[in-house]
C-alpha cells in the first residue's frame, strides 16, 4: 500500500519526501509533464529538497502524471495550488481538476486529504460532492479529511515532521483513519471536530501574520514621518517577556499564502453578510508598501540631487523571502517594476534567482562588478551568504529595507526602512 501525493510543489514534494523517507511507498502526481520528467530524473525544482534527496528517495518514490496509478493508494494528499483570479476572488480551477480526476480511480477504504489552503466549507462544499460521482460515498466508503500544511519554506527548526499536524475528518472515523497516516511521519497530530475547524485554523494563523506585520508596516510609516526609529522600537517592545510578539517591517508581503490566502476567507465572509474589515485593512497596508519603498528611494536619491529616472540602482534580493528563488506576489518584483517605469537604470543581485526575463533583467549581476557603478543599492530581501557589509562598503547610498544592516557600525550613507 503507498501513499498518493496529488501536487509536488512547495507542499507536495517535501511530502512524498518524508513519507518515502519513512520507509512507505510514494506516489507523486502533478499535471505538469515537465516537472515529472525532472523529478524522475532525480532532479528537485524546490529548494528544500536537494536532488540527492529525490535521487535517495527514487527507490521507493514514483513520479507520474497519471491519475490511474493512485488507485492502489492507501491514502491520498491533495496539494495542489489555491490562487486567486484575475479579480482576486477564489479559483479552486486546480482543485476541482484535481478531486474530478481522483474521483475516476477512486477506491473504497482510501483515506482522502486535503492540505491545500482554502475557506471553510471547502472540503463538505466542493469536495465531496466531485469525488461522490466515484459512486462511492464520503465518511462510508471512503475517508475525507482536511489536514492543513504549515510548512515555512527555507525553515530548518520546524519541518513536516515536528510541526504538530491538524486534522480535521467529515466524521470521526474519517479523522481517526486520517490521524493514523500522519502518525507515521509527524511527531504531533492534533484532531480537531470537523474538516471546517481545520479549514479556519489555517486561515486563522496566515490572516494573524498578515494583520501583525501590517500593523508594524504602518507604524513603520509613522516612525519614518516622526523621526524614530522603528527598529529600536521593536527591539524594545521586544523585551517584554509576555503578551507581545515580534514582527518586522518590510517591503510588502509576497508568496502564495499571505497575499492570497486572507481573502479566501474575505470571500467566503461575504455570503454570511459579513465584511472582514481586518483582513482587507491589512491587505491593503502590506500592498501599499512598495510605494512607501519608492517615495523612500525618491528621497535618498533626491538628497544626492538625483532623479529615480538614469539613476543606478541595484536591488539586493528579489525573491519574496530569504533563502528562496520563490517570485510569487514578490514586492521586489513590483518595486523593480515602478522603477522601471519611472525609468531607473536597473540592476539585480539574487543568488536563488538566475534572471528576471519579464523585467528585461537578464541575469543576476555579479555583486562586486554591480557595486562599481550604482547610485543606489536597495535590500529588498537580505538572502544568507550575501556580504551585506560589502554593499555597505562599496555603495555610495544604501537603503536597507529588511533592517539587516543594523548590527553594522551606523555610517551616514546607510538608511534603513
Ligand atoms: N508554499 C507554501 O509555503 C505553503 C505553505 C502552506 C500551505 N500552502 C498551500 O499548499 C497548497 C499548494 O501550494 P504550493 O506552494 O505547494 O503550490 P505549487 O504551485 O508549488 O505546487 C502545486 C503543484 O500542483 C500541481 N497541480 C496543479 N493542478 C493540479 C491538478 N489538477 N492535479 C495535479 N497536480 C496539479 C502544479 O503543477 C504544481 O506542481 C496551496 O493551497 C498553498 O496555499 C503553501
Amino acid at each position: 500500500m503507498s501513499i498518493g501525493i496529488v501536487g509536488l510543489g512547495y507542499v507536495g514534494l517535501p511530502l512524498a519526501m518524508v513519507f518515502a523517507e519513512a520507509g512507505y511507498d510514494v506516489v507523486g502526481v502533478d499535471v505538469d509533464a515537465q516537472k515529472v520528467a525532472t523529478l524522475c530524473d532525480g532532479r528537485s525544482h524546490i529548494e528544500d529538497v536537494p536532488d540527492e534527496r529525490v535521487q535517495a528517495a527514487l527507490a521507493r518514490c514514483s513520479f507520474t502524471t497519471r491519475f490511474v496509478e493512485l488507485h492502489e493508494a492507501e491514502a491520498v494528499l491533495i496539494c495542489v495550488p489555491t490562487p486567486l483570479n484575475a479579480n482576486r476572488e477564489p479559483d479552486l480551477g486546480p482543485l476541482l481538476g484535481a478531486a474530478r480526476s481522483l474521483a475516476a480511480v477512486l477506491r473504497r477504504e482510501q483515506v482522502i486529504v486535503l492540505e491545500s489552503t482554502t475557506f471553510p466549507g471547502t472540503t463538505r462544499e466542493h469536495l465531496v460532492p466531485l469525488l461522490e460521482e466515484s459512486g462511492l460515498c464520503a465518511g462510508e466508503d471512503f475517508a475525507l479529511a482536511f489536514s492543513p500544511e504549515r510548512v515555512d519554506p527555507g525553515r530548518t527548526d520546524y519541518t513536516i515532521t515536528n510541526t504538530p499536524k491538524i486534522v480535521g475528518g467529515l466524521t470521526s472515523e474519517c479523522t481517526d483513519r486520517a490521524v493514523e497516516v500522519y502518525r507515521r511521519v509527524c511527531s504531533t497530530v492534533v484532531p480537531v471536530s470537523a474538516p471546517e475547524v481545520a479549514e479556519l485554523s489555517k486561515l486563522l494563523e496566515n490572516v494573524f501574520r498578515s494583520v501583525n506585520i501590517a500593523l508594524v508596516n504602518e507604524l513603520a510609516i509613522l516612525a519614518d514621518r516622526m523621526g524614530i526609529d522603528i527598529w529600536e522600537v521593536i527591539d524594545a517592545a521586544s523585551t517584554k517577556p509576555f503578551g507581545f510578539m515580534r514582527f518586522e517591517p518590510g517591503p510588502g508581503m509576497g508568496g502564495h499564502c499571505l497575499p492570497v490566502d486572507p481573502f479566501y476567507l474575505t470571500w467566503k465572509a461575504r455570503e454570511y453578510d459579513m465584511a472582514t474589515e481586518f483582513i482587507e485593512l491589512a491587505g491593503k497596508v502590506n500592498t501599499n508598501m512598495p510605494y512607501f519603498c519608492l517615495e523612500k528611494i525618491e528621497r535618498a536619491l533626491n538628497d544626492e540631487r538625483k532623479s529615480v529616472r538614469g539613476a543606478r540602482i541595484l536591488v539586493l534580493g528579489v525573491s519574496y523571502k530569504a533563502g528562496v528563488g520563490d517570485l510569487r506576489e514578490s514586492p521586489a518584483v513590483k518595486l523593480l517594476r515602478l522603477l522601471n517605469e519611472r525609468g531607473a537604470d536597473l540592476t539585480y543581485h539574487d543568488p536563488f534567482v538566475p534572471a528576471l526575463a519579464d523585467l528585461g533583467l537578464e541575469h543576476s549581476a555579479d555583486l562586486d562588478a554591480a557595486l562599481e557603478d550604482i547610485d543606489l543599492a536597495v535590500i529588498v530581501t537580505a538572502h544568507p551568504g550575501v556580504d551585506h557589509q560589502a554593499v555597505v562598503d562599496a555603495a555610495p547610498r544604501v537603503l536597507d529595507l529588511r533592517g539587516i544592516t543594523r548590527k553594522m557600525p551606523r555610517v551616514a550613507h546607510v538608511e534603513q526602512l
